[in-house]
């Protein structure tokens, strides 16, 4: 009830009335930050020095994101750069995942598209190998390639509402049959201080997009300018401000809560600045990294598994409402039960599986019921004929006189 009440203050101040147009005020802004490194636009971060020795200095000075995410990316994944830029994060990226992986920016500015593909060729014969592409189109409609609807456009230029119904089917068909990001396609989505120049009412499609393109077990790492209280009307009326990175700006909590309500789980703070980037009016605006799994969805199946929190907290809750309690052995489903043990979880760590004696195969498994927290008794997990006694012979507190 809370997290309802807490999001619709924060999308009612975002759907305020806004008397400018936010798309073309953030298009204006990044087409001039293309051509001329503007200082004020960039929430100064740290990025690992390694990767930053072999880009161009137009590309490290043309910065404008407020953390860095491609600290979380790892070789040979395929990841997603939403509102790529110059290309500093793609770049630092392409190094990251190496030649077996591949690294897409999209970005809907044409200045900032031509400067980061501007040494493509460059970085490539420095790294040995092209695993870069950066693509035009809107992170909030990923499906949609513009550069494939400039060229229809070129081709069939519109001026009735009748062609405007043609350029309609056109774009539907271009999203169908050759999306610029498929479906389940990608292992990670970044991006670096772009989320929040959005357009409010395009916000909550924007992390349905996240959610679409990403496969079964991968990631969003985004990096954004968050705020503690909501934006006050006047900031939010602001170009400047908003296309600065700072009207936009989603209230901490909710900046959650979107990852939550697309469908995310594990969502998790990785970094939030201590010091505010900047206050206005008293609210204090500051950069946050937050990471968010895709993979809850789908059918539960009992196969007798379970897990032991291990603490320190008493007791948790996931994102599909199972509560562990410290220490004490609870059921869960299949599917929890690997998205709580793969390697790459946010669990893991905190788990203890325990596996049942007999396993069950996934074909003969019945139907789990995931929306009670039950314990599970020891003798399920072993079988009820478990009946083992077992004397350790080699026990050092053992003696000929019998065991301590
Ligand atoms: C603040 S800059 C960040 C650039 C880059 N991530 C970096 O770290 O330097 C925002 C970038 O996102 C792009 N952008 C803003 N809104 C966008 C949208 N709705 N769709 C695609 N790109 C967008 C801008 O053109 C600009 O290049």
């Amino acid at each position: 009830m809370s997290t309802t009440i807490s999001n619709e203050q924060s999308a009612a101040s975002q759907s305020q009335s806004i008397g400018y147009d936010v798309e073309q005020a953030v298009r204006l802004r990044y087409e001039a930050g293309a051509k001329q490194a503007e200082a004020s636009l960039c929430c100064p971060s740290n990025y690992e020095s390694d990767y930053l020795e072999k880009l161009p200095t137009e590309i490290v000075d043309k910065d404008y994101g407020c953390g860095d995410p491609t600290r979380y990316v790892r070789a040979g994944e395929t990841v997603v750069d939403l509102g790529s830029g110059a290309g500093k994060n793609c770049y630092i990226l392409a190094q990251k995942v190496g030649a077996a992986g591949r690294v897409i920016g999209v970005d809907f500015n044409d200045e900032m598209l031509a400067l980061s593909r501007k040494y493509l060729d460059e970085m490539a014969t420095k790294l040995g190998y092209s695993n870069v592409a950066f693509v035009k189109g809107k992170i909030q409609d990923l499906r949609l390639n513009l550069e494939r609807v400039q060229q229809w456009l070129s081709a069939h230029p519109i001026s009735t509402v009748e062609d405007l119904a043609v350029l309609e089917t056109e774009c539907t068909r271009l999203k169908q049959e050759e999306p610029l990001i498929a479906d389940d396609s990608v292992d990670v989505v970044v991006s670096n201080c772009v989320l929040n120049l959005v357009r409010p009412e395009d916000k909550q499609q924007l992390f349905k997009e996240i959610y679409r393109v990403l496969k079964r077990g991968g990631r969003a790492i985004i990096s954004d300018i968050v705020c503690d209280e909501d934006p006050t009307p006047t900031i939010i009326n602001d170009p400047e401000l908003w296309s600065g990175c700072i009207a936009g700006a989603f209230r901490e909590d909710s900046f959650l809560e979107m990852f939550e309500q697309a469908g995310f789980h594990g969502v998790e703070i990785l970094v939030r600045q201590e010091q505010s980037w900047q206050v206005l009016d008293g609210i204090e605006f500051r950069s946050m990294t937050v990471r968010a799994f895709k993979g809850k969805a789908g059918p539960c199946w009992e196969r007798n598994q379970s897990v032991v929190y291990k603490g320190p907290w008493k007791a948790v809750q996931d994102d599909d409402g199972h509560t562990l309690y410290r220490g004490q052995r609870m059921a869960v489903c299949d599917k929890t039960f690997n998205i709580y043990t793969n390697p790459n979880s946010p669990y893991t760590q905190d788990i203890l599986p325990i596996l049942p004696q007999e396993e069950i195969p996934l074909e003969q498994a019945q139907p789990f019921d995931c929306s009670r927290t039950v314990t599970r008794h020891p003798r399920e997990t072993k079988g009820l004929e478990y009946r083992v006694t077992i004397k350790n012979d080699n026990s050092a507190c053992c003696d000929s006189e019998g065991c301590c």
